[in-house]
């Protein structure tokens, strides 16, 4: 496949809201309800939905899930970790996308991109039973090459790479961390493409480290969650959405300009 001069196609924004259940669970009540955000998600033009459940339930549980996939009128990309119970529950619940992520219990949040090469014959005898039904399959990974080779190999559809240590670059001011960061995704992002995988990216972004990310022309999804249901408190969930689109598309537009068609 020749390099990208274009993109690969429209700029996908998939919100996660994990952390409306997170605030909900700090009274152990029923609000604020992530269905009632999800409502808000569609009304601000995203184009999908990502929720985590974790093996703790520490944010999202199992009726949220469930309740989503029953009244949610968009993709739902079910991040979760490859164990026996959260297969069974994907295979019931027949989400969009399935996005394998590593989880360690003591962790805040996903740190680090999930290990494909060391557990290459493990994660293709895992993720061949939600093949076959159809999921498609995303693996949450870092740009290094090794990982986006190994996750060809194992037919994954998709893999979203963690701009984690971007987004700390750009939050602490450290261009020439930015810089190279940035370089490192953008040359896992080529390979990715190349290899025939389609190319999500995600965590850690906002305002000031989504326009790079949404330039890269190989990228067609972006996951974002936490600051986006941060910046609700200051600007509404509707108005946090629309504004990260607009970012994205004007980065978007900044970038291939003279190659979109009219
Ligand atoms: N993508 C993946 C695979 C994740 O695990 C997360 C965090 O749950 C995100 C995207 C969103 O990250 P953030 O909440 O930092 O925007």
């Amino acid at each position: 496949m020749p390099p990208v001069s274009q993109p690969a196609g429209p700029l996908r924004l998939g919100v996660n809201i994990d952390h409306v259940a997170t605030l909900r669970n700090a009274r152990g009540g029923s609000h604020p309800d992530p269905v009632r955000a999800m409502r808000v998600v569609e009304a601000a033009g995203a184009d999908g939905v990502t929720v985590h459940l974790r093996e703790d339930r520490r944010h999202i549980i199992d009726s949220d899930v469930e309740r989503l996939m029953a009244e949610l009128p968009l993709p739902l990309n079910f991040e979760m970790a490859a164990t026996q119970e959260m297969r069974e529950i994907a295979l019931r619940l027949r989400p969009n996308a399935v996005c394998i992520v590593p989880e360690r219990r003591e962790e805040r949040t996903t740190e680090g991109g999930l290990e494909v090469v060391a557990e290459h014959n493990r994660l293709g005898d895992f993720i061949t039973p939600l093949r076959e039904d159809g999921r498609r399959i995303s693996l949450f990974i870092e740009a290094d090459p090794r990982q986006i080779d190994a996750s060809a190999r194992v037919n994954a559809d998709i893999v979203e790479l963690h701009t984690g240590r971007f987004c700390e670059a750009v939050a602490g001011g450290r261009e020439a961390d930015a810089d190279k960061e940035l370089k490192r995704l953008s040359e896992g992002a080529q390979l990715a493409h190349e290899l025939g995988l389609e190319v999500h990216a995600g965590h850690g972004l906002d305002f000031d480290s989504v326009g790079p990310v949404a330039a890269l022309p190989q990228v067609v999804e972006l996951n974002i969650g936490h600051f986006l249901v941060g910046e609700a408190l200051f600007m509404g969930l509707e108005g946090a959405i629309r504004e990260m689109r607009a970012r994205m598309d004007t980065a978007r537009r900044a970038a291939f300009n003279e190659n979109v068609p009219e």
